[in-house]
């Protein structure tokens, strides 16, 4: 997929508001990551002009930490939570569920870019395990019957739009 020129000042303008810090990368992926939701290589060889820290490394970073996506992520991001609390209280059978319906893997986007799974680490709601969260809305004691209806709530919400 080819970047849009856009992206890649917009880049270029992230990379030069941290400039002179000492360990600018993290910070710089971050906004990245928060504003255009992806870092695709195009983008990683951008910040790799902008900053000489070498590609290699930058693919090291953005392929290590979960946060990080080289591919666009779906409108609405479901994470269910594989955390302790959440493991213990069957939460695999949950993210199988959403696997099972959306018919993709977890780290997957299904084909009409509407649905990401993710499995995360503790969300801060132990208490409410299983937890699922979809950007930012937490889905409390959530059992794979209830899986159903949940996506179907986001499909209704497309609809309706
Ligand atoms: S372990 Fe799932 S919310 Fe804490």
């Amino acid at each position: 997929m080819k970047i849009r020129k856009e992206v890649i000042k917009g880049v270029r303008e992230i990379c030069a508001s941290h400039k002179g810090e000492p360990s600018p990368l993290m910070m710089i992926l971050s906004d990245i990551q928060n504003k255009y939701g992806y870092i695709p290589l195009e983008v990683q060889e951008v910040v790799s002009e902008e900053t000489g820290i070498p590609v290699a490394e930058i693919y090291g970073v953005v392929t290590f930490y979960a946060f990080f996506s080289v591919t666009p992520k779906g409108k609405y991001v479901i994470g269910v939570c594989l955390g302790t609390a959440c493991y213990v209280k069957n939460s695999q059978s949950v993210i199988d569920k959403f696997c099972q319906l959306l018919k993709i893997a977890p780290g997957q986007t299904t084909e009409d870019g509407l649905f990401t799974i993710e499995a995360v680490r503790c969300i801060g709601a132990c208490a409410l395990a299983p937890a699922v969260n979809i950007n930012g809305k937490v889905y409390p004691m959530v059992s794979p019957d209830k899986v159903e209806g949940i996506i179907n709530e986001y499909r209704a919400l497309e609809a309706s739009n």
